[in-house]
């Protein structure tokens, strides 16, 4: 049977990542809270609104739903315009050349995102080639940790959730390939959580871990 690879988006196959942090930071500020980097990462594969109703935890005031929705909305016209800048440049050589690698290979690849912006970064670098399915923000009903937009991607692949390897960078996004039966490998933040089934420092190293994982899962 084929194998299927799905790829968190930011802070996976490109640094958007610090985008959102800067975005965030921008409109936290005008609160008087600080994005500091423990904060950061766990804002990492959570929804929109969970990311300010996690920093909206170190204020004192309640604000109304429209309020929310109005800083939501500043912090991704912010995020917008740093993804303006977005080019083919900015997907770094090593995850290019691996991703040419194992498409020619023959992995069925997805991209699991719980990012609304997803199709649109995809589009601007020129990475949407690489992938048979794309599962974006808009998608789904429950983001990270909830693992329904890996349980979406694996069947848009048309593959059982335990024949797929996710690649994360977030805690949420490694509880969500636990919960949907996933094989996952963590990189950057994950790395310290420890819970995924292996883990890389860089990305010419995902062979080896896609090796591990075969191995592990006794996969033909
Ligand atoms: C990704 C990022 C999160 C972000 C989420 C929603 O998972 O890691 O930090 O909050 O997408 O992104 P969006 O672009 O829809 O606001
Ligand atoms: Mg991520």
């Amino acid at each position: 049977m084929r194998t299927g690879l799905i790829f968190d988006l930011d802070g996976v196959l490109i640094s958007t990542d610090i985008y959102h942090r800067q975005a965030w930071a921008a409109v936290a500020a005008k609160l008087g809270i600080a994005v500091d980097d423990d904060l950061a990462d766990q804002l990492r594969g959570i929804s929109r609104m969970a990311s300010l109703e996690c920093i909206l935890r170190g204020y004192d005031r309640t604000l109304s739903m429209e309020e929310k929705e109005a800083l939501a909305a500043e912090k991704n016209r912010i995020y917008r315009w740093f993804l303006e800048s977005l080019t083919p440049a900015s997907i770094s050589r090593d995850v290019m050349e691996a991703l040419s690698s194992l498409r020619r290979q023959g992995y069925s690849m997805a991209i699991g995102s719980s990012s609304r912006n997803a199709p649109f970064i995809a589009d601007r670098t020129g990475l949407r080639p690489f992938f048979d399915v794309i599962i974006d923000g808009s998608m789904i009903r429950n983001a990270k940790p909830d693992p329904e937009v890996f349980i979406l991607a694996a069947s848009g692949l048309g593959l059982p959730p335990d024949r797929c390897i996710v690649i994360e960078d977030s805690e949420s996004g490694i509880e969500a390939a636990r919960s949907a039966g996933c094989f996952s490998i963590a990189t950057g933040n994950a790395v310290s959580y420890g819970k995924a089934d292996t883990a890389i420092s860089s990305f010419g190293d995902l062979p080896d871990a896609i090796e591990i994982i075969r191995r592990k899962a006794a996969w033909q």
